[in-house]
């Protein structure tokens, strides 16, 4: 039995397969609570939240990513940190992409992502995906089983970020093999598997500097091309590795995150009774059942922030130099705003008010990506597979379900869903 007063969230394997009760305890203590270990300060309540995602002048992303790993690279010391953290922000773990920037520089590097993710563009996606989606079901849905989240999820959900970024089709497949693998790093007890060091976006940097370059001294009719072309709101014009690293970073935000979510999808879709049939009549609830699930199953478990100053969060005073851990999951399952928060219920009012996509300046720009992305797959989905179920003889029967998540403490999804079904002819 874990004591959940002692226990190391960071660490301890038990957490992994439901954190849930975890996150209610804590709430039940209090909605901002010290944990016993690495000096960190869970955030677990809605409204708690939600102040802090938009509280950008009090806290620093500068953690966004690492959290209290590695420490911070300076002592705690005067009345505001900003002046410390501009200092020695390089040597933080990401800190060379917008996720951990602050205003100004934030500012500066989502400009550029804005134009990219322009209505039209994501009209333009919309088309790519959904021949993605046939092209990836044609690779197994004969089959009547898959794994559903290699099979579909991994690759339909790289490809969608590629196509949104421009990378010409005759290199997807090389993305797909080359980014195919697990993400290394970030791993529940392995702290010293540097999530950094590991860096999985070198490929992308040299992939992008070399179309930005070329795009910059051979202006084609593409978006590559309007990337490259882009320009600060100040008229200025950005440095190629800035825009690379624009470009890159949505793949290790947009790619993971959105395969959680469909492989979640999935799982709800047949392990909740007679959502399926409920689904197949109307398929105009999809998009609810998409919200329900990022409800219900968060992606992002962990994300971090750095008091900057001695603020108010809720109740309770956070000190300068606190490390923030705000929990999308557990936010999303406070029964002050969620009845029965633990039930999958389409028919709840205010699923879409969830917190997985965040809030304030680092609001997930690709919600509304992620969102289509969910919709054109279930269509497709129900459209071609049909009396979908889970594999009991890798999960188990419906009442003593076995599933593997992965041992993460930053992002919350399975590490596999076997299914079977009928291909429809
Ligand atoms: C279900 C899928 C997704 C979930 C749950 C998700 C979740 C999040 C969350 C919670 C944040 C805020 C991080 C913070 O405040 O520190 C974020 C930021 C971000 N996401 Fe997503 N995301 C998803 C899909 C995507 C997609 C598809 C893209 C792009 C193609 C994307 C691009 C980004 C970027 C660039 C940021 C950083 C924004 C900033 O710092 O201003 N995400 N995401």
């Amino acid at each position: 039995m874990t004591d959940f007063d002692t226990v190391d969230y960071f660490t301890d394997q038990a957490l992994v397969p439901n954190p849930h009760p975890y996150y209610d305890h804590l709430r039940s203590k209090c909605p901002v609570t010290g944990l016993p270990h690495h000096g960190v300060v869970a955030v677990t309540g809605y409204e708690e939240t939600a102040e802090a995602m938009r509280n950008g002048d009090a806290l620093s992303s500068v953690i966004a990513v690492g959290g209290p790993f590695p420490p911070l690279p300076f002592e705690v010391e005067g009345d505001d940190l900003g002046a410390l953290i501009a200092e020695h922000r390089h040597k933080m773990p990401m800190y060379e992409h917008m996720v951990t920037m602050d205003p100004p520089d934030h500012t500066a590097a989502r400009s550029l992502l804005n134009r990219l993710l322009t209505p039209a563009r994501l009209k333009e996606n919309e088309e790519f995906m959904w021949r993605l989606a046939d092209a990836q079901l044609d690779e197994f849905v004969a089959d009547g089983a898959c794994d559903f989240l290699a099979a579909y999820a991994k690759p339909f959900s790289l490809l969608v970020v590629a196509d949104v970024l421009g990378v010409p089709e005759e290199d997807h497949q090389q993305f797909r093999v080359v980014l195919g693998a697990e993400r290394p790093g970030a791993r529940v007890g392995a702290l010293d598997d540097d999530i950094v060091s590991s860096n999985p976006l070198e490929f992308l940097d040299e992939k992008f500097s070399a179309y930005i370059s070329d795009r910059r001294a051979n202006p084609r009719d593409d978006v590559l091309t309007q990337l490259a072309l882009a320009k600060y709101p100040d008229g200025s014009t950005p440095e190629v590795i800035d825009v690379v690293r624009s470009a890159t970073f949505l793949f290790a935000a947009g790619q993971e995150t959105t395969a959680k979510l469909l492989t979640s999808a999935l799982r709800f879709l047949c392990d909740t009774p007679g959502l399926q049939e409920e689904l197949r009549a109307d398929r105009s609830k999809i998009p609810v059942f998409i919200e329900e699930t990022l409800r219900m199953e968060a992606p992002v478990k962990s994300l971090f922030r750095l008091a900057k100053q001695t603020t108010q969060l809720g109740e309770t005073e956070v000190p300068i130099g606190t490390t923030l851990m705000l929990c999308p999951g557990a936010a999303n399952r406070d029964p002050r705003r969620f009845e029965d928060p633990h039930d999958f219920r389409l028919d709840r009012p205010n699923s879409r008010e969830h917190m997985a996509f965040g809030r304030g300046v680092h609001t997930c720009p690709g919600g509304p990506l992620a969102r289509v992305e969910g919709r054109v797959s279930m269509e497709r989905i129900l459209d071609r597979m049909l009396d979908i179920r889970i594999d009991e003889n890798e999960h188990g029967p419906l009442e003593a379900r076995r599933y593997d998540y992965e041992p993460t403490y930053i992002l919350r999804g399975l590490q596999k869903l076997q299914l079977e079904f009928t291909p429809k002819s």
